[in-house]
């Protein structure tokens, strides 16, 4: 991890003044590193001896940090990783423009490892990611948004490029298809466990202990899975006030929210669902030969429902 956060600063650099701003802005910032961190550990638990997943992951990092750059655009947010965002600080233009290089830059760092395969991957993982957001924009304000849906929003948004980094660690070390396979479920159903518990602590956390916002979600008429459940098994008054919510947008008191969703049992339903597929990634870790990495990937798999941040 050292070596990809002395990479990750290396390569951030431009001579224009504004894009070094932003993104040592929002890259120093902190943020988990969770991805490369499971690039990595895959890697290893692949048995790959080479050098290439440093740079894999230090370029996953920059895809994921594009992400957050436009995403923090699109949700309006103004607080990420402790700090004000930086759409707060420099404005929308300039982080998607920023957001932009970032993404090409992981793509001159993808050229540079000069493998179809995993171009292809990161190409098709990039591109899904994009249609994650758009339809998740298109459920924007519709209270009659179904789990389904939702899980297909959350699977593009963000589980695949988890599934990527994990299936990649494979691919270098030249793994045979099926445990190429099993390592990309793995971090497929790793990235369900870990957007539906941040789906939660939109709701159950506070900024201090997040360093996101909490109500950004209901304040957007965003439909994630607390409140498409309490919706749809709540009580007919529970229901019709989220769905109100969710139908205008802007929340008057967050605090009766979080109540009705808490009180209907969609809290915990929610947690339980991130839970399985944290078990459903587990076991999907047998079919690679035991190993202290593969070990560290079940405890990531865990930490993953279970964070605070
Ligand atoms: C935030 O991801 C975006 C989601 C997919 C929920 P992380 O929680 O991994 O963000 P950082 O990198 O640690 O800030
Ligand atoms: C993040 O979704 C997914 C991507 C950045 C692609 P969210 O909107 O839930 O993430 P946060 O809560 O802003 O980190
Ligand atoms: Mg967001
Ligand atoms: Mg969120």
């Amino acid at each position: 991890m050292q070596a990809v956060n002395a990479l990750i600063r290396t390569r951030l650099a431009s001579d224009v003044v504004l894009i070094n701003q932003i993104s040592e802005h929002i890259i120093h910032s902190g943020g988990k590193r969770l991805r490369p961190m499971l690039h990595l550990l895959a890697a290893q638990a692949a048995g790959y001896t080479g050098a290439e997943h440093v740079p894999l992951a230090a370029l996953i990092e920059f895809i994921h940090t594009s992400t957050l750059l436009h995403d923090d655009v699109v949700d309006e947010s103004d607080l990420r990783r402790g700090r004000k965002t930086a759409n707060a600080l420099w404005g929308n233009a300039a982080s998607v423009l920023v957001g932009d290089f970032l993404y090409s830059r992981s793509f001159q760092m993808m050229v540079a490892i000069d493998s179809m395969r995993v171009m292809r991957i990161l190409a098709d993982t990039t591109n899904r990611i994009a249609e994650g957001e758009v339809l998740q924009l298109l459920n924007i304000g519709n209270a009659d948004t179904t789990e389904r849906a939702y899980l297909d929003v959350i699977e593009r948004k963000t589980a695949v490029l988890f599934s990527a980094a994990a299936r990649l660690g494979a691919v270098l070390a030249g793994l045979p298809e099926t445990q190429e396979l099993a390592l990309a479920r793995f971090g497929m159903d790793l990235g369900y466990a870990f957007q539906i518990a941040d789906d939660v602590l939109d709701y159950v956390s506070d900024a201090d202990t997040l360093g996101k916002n909490i109500g950004d979600d209901l304040a957007e008429g965003k439909p994630t899975l607390p409140v498409i459940h309490a919706i749809t098994h709540g009580t007919p008054e529970q229901a019709a006030s989220l769905r109100r919510a969710i139908e205008s947008g802007g929340v008057d008191s967050l605090d009766n929210i979080v109540e009705a969703i808490r009180h209907s049992g969609a809290i915990d339903y929610a947690q339980a669902r991130a839970q399985a597929y944290a078990r459903s990634a587990k076991s999907a870790l047998e079919a690679l030969p035991a190993s202290p990495a593969r070990e560290a990937l079940a405890v990531l798999a865990d930490y993953s429902v279970d964070r605070s941040s």
